[in-house]
């Protein structure tokens, strides 16, 4: 089976996080999304949080104004973002916890709980002709809640994978490596469009590449740490190889 590209959504979040730590404008997330995009980067992901603690409202819109790639923009279903998403019309919005109670143990949307409550969001953002994924835990109970809501893009989380190779612990990582291989499968036998992030370096992105049903993986909080050290258009350009050797290995 050829496999889809693969798309990299850089996260500039934490460009963001430094800027704010000294208030002020540098360093610009702007000016990291036009140096990803530069670098390689498929589309640019940013999280608008409720307390604003990165991604500020005017960050957005400029994003939205001056890049030339995708706008991701991740938000909590709450009335508040979903003015401003229907304002910013960016090109996707991907649906994400923020509050304990709307999350699973593992980090996902609790899309199975939240049902009811997540559905006029999906609904209002899909009718904006905004590109709808949910950010949900590779189990099997979700993908079915996700799809019943009309998604048509489910990300899945990587985040207990990764922190299981982080810690060491290899049995548990293949375990959820599996996982998420089954739910990708799942998902795109439903006709969902399959995305994944979370946690995600070189090596795991190569691991994750290998999976075809996945078309997009959204890589922030490394890329930046990177940066630190390389340069944030050479994290980038190592993450693009990583990923698309993944793919190549796949497809032999
Ligand atoms: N995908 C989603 C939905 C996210 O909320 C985030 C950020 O938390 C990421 C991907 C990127 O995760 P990281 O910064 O760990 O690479």
């Amino acid at each position: 089976m050829t496999a889809a590209p693969l798309r990299l959504g850089v996260n500039i979040d934490h460009v963001a996080t430094v800027r704010n730590a000294r208030g002020g404008q540098r360093p610009d997330p702007l000016r990291a999304a036009q140096l990803a995009i530069e670098a390689g980067a498929d589309g640019i992901t940013a999280h608008l949080r409720e307390d604003r603690r990165h991604i500020h409202d005017d960050d957005m819109t400029r994003l939205k104004e001056a890049i030339s790639k995708p706008l991701n923009f991740e938000m909590a279903a709450t009335e508040q973002m979903l003015d401003v998403a229907l304002k910013i019309r960016p090109h996707a919005v991907c649906l994400v916890p923020e509050k304990r109670t709307e999350r699973t143990t593992e980090g996902g949307l609790d899309v199975v709980a939240g049902r009811d409550r997540l559905a006029p969001f999906v609904d209002q953002l899909h009718r904006a002709w905004i590109h709808v994924s949910l950010f949900i835990e590779p189990s099997e109970d979700a993908i079915a809640a996700a799809a019943s809501l009309g998604a048509p893009v489910v990300e899945f989380h990587t985040g207990a994978w990764c922190h299981a190779i982080e810690v060491g612990d290899l049995t548990l990582a293949e375990r959820e490596f599996e996982r998420i291989k089954r739910a990708t499968a799942l998902a795109s036998a439903r006709g969902l469009e399959c995305h994944a992030g979370h946690g995600l370096d070189y090596e795991t992105a190569r691991r994750v590449a290998s999976l075809p049903p996945i078309v997009e993986l959204n890589i922030g909080h490394f890329l930046v740490g990177e940066a630190v050290f390389v340069g944030l258009a050479e994290s980038v350009k190592t993450m693009r190889r990583a990923m698309d050797e993944g793919r190549a290995a796949a497809a032999r």
